[in-house]
């Protein structure tokens, strides 16, 4: 099993009582014997889109007290006080995950730093996985190859379709060729793992439109891809304009046949599991 410690809380703030508190001996046990993985979540999206209910703010949602230019300072704060209740004997971290939100809304060199200061507060090891999420728009070759020169070795892009009308129902901000564009930014930025996200069954995608996004992640210089059905979240714009009959709901024969479509154009271009 893979202990993962979330970095910060739901809320995106962090949490609980102001001193370090030492967790007891029998909550620490088996803390060093076991994978040990590190989540930092970034909380912050340029903006919302419909079917999204992942825990992340747009600029006009942020209250004061959350700001993007502090995030990383708060971040490392939090580090340092999860190092101290979990110590004296730190686990050694062999995956961190970046996620969000849009990690690469912060300027490359904060997530760097936050990178930085877990080296210093924590034992990881020396094949440690680091990967961040980002969205197509938010990465520049520039902001690449400093993640890469900050330590990341993976990045995951959001793409969902590469079909543009797809991608207009998702209220995506990119263009369909942005993401692959993306990725090959990534692997000439030294990224040797990149993964692209695509949705499917999302309203008005076609069969022809779901073969067309396979082929384009298949054409693409990735070592991983995710597909998930779409989940229709509750309190969602999408769930809105679907119970109000604006678009369809996505019908659950569609998604299996675009699953097992899925399993058979990766598994065939020797993506497996
Ligand atoms: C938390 S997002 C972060 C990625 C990045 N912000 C982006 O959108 O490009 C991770 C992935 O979750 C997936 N996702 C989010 N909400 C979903 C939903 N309701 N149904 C299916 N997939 C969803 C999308 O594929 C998205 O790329
Ligand atoms: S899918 Fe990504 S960009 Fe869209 S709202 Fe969710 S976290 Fe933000």
């Amino acid at each position: 099993m893979n202990t993962v410690l979330p970095l910060l809380s739901d809320s995106g703030l962090p949490s609980g009582s102001p001193g370090p508190d030492r967790l007891p001996d029998s909550a620490r046990a088996g803390l060093t014997t076991t994978p040990f993985g590190l989540y930092v979540h970034v909380p912050f999206c340029a903006t919302r889109c419909g079917y999204c209910d992942f825990n992340t703010y747009t600029s006009d949602e942020l209250g004061p007290g959350a700001n993007r230019a502090e995030y990383a300072g708060t971040a490392i704060a939090e580090l340092r006080r999860a190092a101290e209740t979990l110590g004296p004997d730190l686990p050694t971290i062999s995956t961190v995950f970046v996620g969000g939100g849009t990690p690469t809304l912060l300027p490359a060199d904060d997530l760097a730093a936050v990178l930085a200061a877990a080296r210093d507060l924590f034992p990881m090891d020396d094949d440690v996985e680091v990967t961040t999420e980002a969205n197509p728009e938010s990465v520049t070759p520039a902001s690449l190859a400093r993640l890469r020169e900050g330590g990341f070795t993976r990045v995951s892009l959001g793409m969902q379709s590469a079909a543009e009308h797809v991608l207009a129902v998702l209220d995506r901000r990119h263009t369909p060729g942005r993401a692959v564009e993306a990725a090959h930014e990534a692997r000439a930025a030294g990224f040797e793992h990149v993964n692209l996200d695509l949705i499917y069954g999302a309203p008005g995608e076609t069969d022809a439109d779901w073969a067309a996004s396979l082929d384009a992640v298949l054409a693409s210089p990735v070592d991983h891809v995710s597909a998930y059905a779409l989940i229709v979240e509750d309190g969602t714009r999408l769930a809105r304009r679907i119970s109000r009959g604006e678009l369809p709901m996505p019908d659950d024969d569609v998604l299996a046949d675009r699953y097992e479509t899925a399993d058979a154009t990766l598994r065939t271009a020797g993506i497996e599991w």
